[in-house]
């Protein structure tokens, strides 16, 4: 006799009939069907139970939550929607689950609810399925640059740089409260207690990833990376996963077309494998749409959204492009945006960015050049001297899901552009020296990994796409 996942009961054909299977129950209904789950896959097997065979204190156990472990013969299944069941042979129960307080009831639960029992809410369907595309598309990822060539690096998650010069860094302290260093007026200088160095948690590895692009031609980077901005959106997080490739002797146009080829691949590849979650999770959105009036309602199934991405050209347009529709567009007849773009030069709100790939170019976009002032030092000064070589990609319901550029591989206006910002070059005298020292043209871009996963599971809150999402209001867990 094997132990099988239910996976395997379901999709493989299986000659030998005995077979073993551990997992949760889903339900019990009446005494005779136990719904088994084991995270394998969204279904459930069936498993048959004579109950005149169990005893009755053994069956009261078998509750929704309980884990237990079956064997049986497998046999073609008399119920609809199922090929197969089990015939109950053994029946253990490994943990039971009090069905009075077990909080994962076999009913519909709320976000909000499940958010607050993060640590069971993967037992119900779409949480499964949610986590499951997640694993898929790290997967799909390193498979897309470890094919064409990229080798994985690791970034420091404790640091001295600020990547982003944004400031919305979470300090490091350490916990030797009798050894903290002093500032002049002796008092506790909390901020520099990294061994008396003052450090933070990274808020993006692409400066290091430079380092290496520098030396092993392309890399990338998969980590946690940490914003201490307090931002209470649906698409912002304090802590959220980051991709991050960076190639040498690349630049901008080279970089769009890594993007684009990179996205279309990882959808490509959870249409291909994950179709199971992909159907429940677009069933789903399509139920929740017929709740919605129509002028809210999503104009593609969650399937022909994702496939839109893959069989279609990103539109590129210039920052200055963008303006121009801007100025002569109205979110729709009546409404106004709520932030009017009056001058060229001021940064682009979400509602700007999802009207230009929502409503006008009705695809995913590609947005390029913008005013160096709005933009990170680190990105390429155009020969105009006022824009750089930034770029952005759009996504429909989501707005930004890329951010990007062509590194300033120049040493001097590096240098410049630095000092202008008041940054040190202490600080990044590392990062000078790649440009001292063989300097070439690179770029690279970053993937919110969080807000893929919201894309391709049609989920609306960022909160519901990470195992245990860290913003102002939580860290629990
Ligand atoms: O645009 P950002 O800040 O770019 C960088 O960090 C660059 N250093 C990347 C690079 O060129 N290597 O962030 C990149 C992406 C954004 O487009 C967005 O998808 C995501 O990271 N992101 C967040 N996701 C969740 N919560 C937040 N607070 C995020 N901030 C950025
Ligand atoms: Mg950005």
């Amino acid at each position: 006799m094997r132990q099988y996942s239910v996976s395997e009961l379901l999709t493989e054909d299986i000659t030998f009939p005995e077979v073993e299977i551990k997992g949760w129950v889903r339900t019990f209904r009446a005494n005779r069907f136990i719904a088994l789950n084991d995270g394998s896959t969204l279904n459930n097997i069936q498993c048959v139970v004579d109950f005149e065979n169990f005893d009755e204190a053994l069956l009261k156990r078998i509750t929704t939550g309980a884990a237990i472990h079956v064997t049986g013969e497998l046999v073609e299944s008399q119920g609809k929607g199922q090929k197969v069941e089990i015939k109950v042979k053994t029946l253990e129960v490994l943990g039971d689950s009090d069905p009075e307080e077990y909080p994962i009831q076999p009913k519909k639960h709320s976000f909000e609810f499940l958010r607050e029992n993060a640590h069971l809410r993967t037992r119900t369907n779409t949480f499964s399925a949610v986590m499951r595309l997640r694993s898929a598309l790290s997967y799909a990822i390193h498979k897309y640059f470890n094919e064409h060539g990229f080798y994985y690096m690791h970034t420091p998650i404790i640091t001295g740089s600020d990547a982003e010069g944004a400031g919305e860094m979470f300090k490091v302290t350490s916990l030797d409260i009798n050894n903290l260093p002093k500032n002049g007026n002796n008092k506790v200088d909390y901020s520099k207690d990294f061994f008396g160095k003052e450090t933070n948690l990274t808020v993006s590895g692409q400066l290091e990833a430079e380092t290496y692009a520098m030396s092993l031609g392309k890399v990338y980077t998969f980590g946690p990376t940490f914003r201490a901005e307090n931002s209470n959106t649906s698409r912002h997080l304090a802590e959220f996963w980051m991709i991050e490739p960076e190639v040498a002797f690349m630049d901008l146009a080279g970089n769009m077309d890594l993007a684009e080829d990179f996205l279309k691949f990882v959808i490509k590849y959870v249409l291909e494998n994950n179709s199971d979650d992909l159907e429940f999770l677009d069933k789903r959105q399509q139920d929740e749409d017929k709740k919605k009036p129509q002028a809210d309602r999503s104009d593609m199934t969650l399937i022909e959204k994702l496939k839109f991405v893959t069989d279609n050209h990103f539109k590129r347009v210039s920052y200055t492009e963008a303006i121009d529709i801007l100025r002569n567009s109205k979110p729709n007849k009546k409404k106004k945006f709520k932030y009017i773009i009056k001058d060229w030069g001021c940064d682009l709100q979400s509602e700007h960015e999802r009207f230009l790939v929502e409503k006008h170019f009705k695809c995913p976009v590609i947005l390029f050049d913008y005013p160096a002032n709005i933009k990170a030092f680190y990105m390429r000064l155009n020969d105009d001297g006022k824009t750089v070589r930034a770029m952005d990609i759009l996504f429909p319901g989501i707005g930004e899901i890329v951010g990007g550029a062509q590194r300033e591989e120049r040493l001097e206006v590096l240098k410049q552009k630095m000092a202008a910002l008041n940054i040190p070059e202490e600080e990044l005298w590392w990062y000078l020296d790649l440009r001292k020292y063989g300097t070439a043209v690179h770029s690279g871009f970053g993937l919110g990994f969080e807000r893929l996963v919201m894309f391709v599971t049609s989920m609306c809150n960022i909160r519901d796409v990470i195992p245990f999402p860290r913003t102002p209001q939580n860290a629990e867990f």
